[in-house]
């Protein structure tokens, strides 16, 4: 990996995000969730959001989904500056977010939980037969493998839940979508179905925002990843261009990683130069200070978009 690739550039030959976080920050009471968070997605991307428990990436998805407003910092949606203070105001805005729970009604049939809550009239009755007509179009457009939409969702399998859930995150017609851990409780041949739906989001041109713990999902379907590390941006790269070690690297701070290497050889080497080239009547103390700098000073010496390595460490604080 090279410096330069730990911001990544956008993937989508598109240059305005449909998606722009800048400098969010959320906190509960002393928890201070998310801090200075800045986040781009573009139509026809996939950006994961990868980090360990804690990270924030769920404060992150309640805020765009209208569950928790920011504490500060802007969000805007196609250019402007927005506010989303509601789950509704969210929706209305065109992103869908489809919770770990799927929220789905296990004793209706797919087609009911498609069109919970926008069912389709005509004069005083549900139109049946159009909901179901387009329920399949639209498990077909995403290549579903829905058995029948009249069976009840209870006895569909993990995968094609899921499907439901992401189908009917679609029926409002969103410019974003975000999945919240989609795989995590799938097997090997679902998780591929679901991995199959999310490039398929991809293709009818939407952001997709992927969360997920699961890196060879991430690698086989996102084009970049985001990395939160204790509620702060922590790298930004390209799925082509970064290794699953420099990601772990990423997302738990450890200091023996590529960037900060790196940044200890240009440190170590400085230093040398420098007590080469001070006078010899300098303290002792002054002396060591500057041969053996700190961890600390090491990190803060290189700023954060040339390294994607947050300069106020765990380790700092
Ligand atoms: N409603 C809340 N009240 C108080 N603290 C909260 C609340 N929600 C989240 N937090 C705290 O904010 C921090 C970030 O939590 P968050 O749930 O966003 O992390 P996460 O990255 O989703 O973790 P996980 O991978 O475990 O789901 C944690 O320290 C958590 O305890
Ligand atoms: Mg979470």
């Amino acid at each position: 990996m090279t410096m330069q690739s730990a911001v990544a550039e956008p993937t989508s030959t598109t240059r305005e995000p449909v998606l722009s976080l800048k400098k969010v920050s959320k906190g509960f009471g002393a928890v201070r969730a998310l801090t200075d968070i800045d986040l781009d997605i573009y139509p026809g991307e996939v950006v994961a959001i990868v980090g360990d428990n804690g990270a924030g990436k769920s404060t992150l998805v309640k805020i765009l989904a209208g569950v928790h407003p920011q504490d500060s910092g802007t969000i805007s949606f196609d250019g402007q500056v927005v506010s989303i203070p509601t789950p509704t105001a969210s929706r209305a805005l065109g992103i869908a977010t489809v919770f770990q729970d799927l929220a789905l009604c296990d004793n209706l049939d797919v087609v009911s939980n498609l069109f919970l809550g926008r069912e389709i009239v005509r004069g005083i009755s549900m139109d049946e037969e159009e909901m179901e007509q387009r329920s399949w179009t639209l498990l077909r457009q995403l290549s579903a493998k829905i058995p029948s939409v009249r069976i009840a969702v209870a006895s569909l399998s993990g995968g094609q839940r899921q499907t439901v859930a992401i189908a009917r995150s679609l029926i409002g017609e969103p410019s974003v979508v975000i999945l919240d851990e989609p795989t995590a409780a799938l097997g090997v041949a679902q998780t591929a179905e679901v991995l199959n739906l999310v490039e398929r989001l991809r293709e009818r041109g939407l952001g997709v925002l992927l969360i997920s713990h699961n890196m060879a999902d991430v690698q086989a379907v996102a084009d970049r990843v985001v990395v939160l590390r204790l509620g702060r941006n922590n790298g930004d790269f390209h799925v082509a261009d970064v290794s699953y070690e420099e990601i772990i690297s990423a997302i738990t701070g450890a200091t023996d990683n590529v960037v900060t290497r790196r940044a200890s050889a240009h440190a170590v080497q400085a230093a040398a130069d420098n007590a080469a080239a001070a006078p010899v009547e300098a303290p002792i103390a002054e002396a060591e200070a500057v041969a053996a700098p700190s961890a600390g000073s090491v990190t803060e010496a290189l700023p954060n978009n040339a390294t994607g390595i947050d300069a106020d460490s765990e380790e700092n604080r």
